[in-house]
């Protein structure tokens, strides 16, 4: 009887081990590419490569803009952007820049955050790649 106590006891504390381990190594393995996904873009449409300041923009809106709009722009706790209705609503560009900048009611401000030239970028990009998907 003594004598199998610790044998079961150490297969319980394998078993322990490899439920500890496992989601571990999973999360270990798994963060890279979450990081990679979130330089990536975070799901945000492509911008074309061959302009900076789409890409600039992009990346803009993985960072900041995304966890309300949507990776897409279909919306969530801000309005969707990927419909037409925001070319429609703001159809000049400097205004949507006072938007981004300012705030408007729950959509908060970002002069504080942002460059005055990362403004542009990402008001570009949701104009020019979100909002024509
Ligand atoms: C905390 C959530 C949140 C974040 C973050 C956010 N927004 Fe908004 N956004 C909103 C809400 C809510 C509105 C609607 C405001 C209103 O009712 O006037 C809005 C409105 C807008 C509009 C006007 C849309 C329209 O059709 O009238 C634009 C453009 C916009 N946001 C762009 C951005 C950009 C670009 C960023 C990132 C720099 C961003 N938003 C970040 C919540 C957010």
């Amino acid at each position: 009887m003594a004598s199998q106590r610790p044998v079961r006891g150490t297969r319980s504390r394998m078993t322990m081990s490899i439920r500890t381990i496992l989601p571990t190594a999973v999360l270990v393995l798994t963060a890279p590419l979450v990081a990679l996904a979130c330089a990536d873009g975070g799901g945000a449409p492509a911008a074309p490569a061959d302009d900076p300041e789409l890409v600039a923009g992009r990346a803009v809106y993985a960072g900041n803009c995304l966890p309300c709009h949507g990776p897409t722009g279909g919306g969530g706790v801000g309005p969707q952007l990927n419909d037409g209705r925001l070319l429609a609503n703001v159809p000049d560009p400097a205004e949507q820049a006072r938007i981004v900048t300012e705030g408007r009611k729950q959509m908060p401000a970002f002069g504080q955050k942002l460059t005055p030239d990362q403004v542009a970028a990402v008001v570009r990009y949701t104009r020019e790649v979100v909002a024509r998907q």
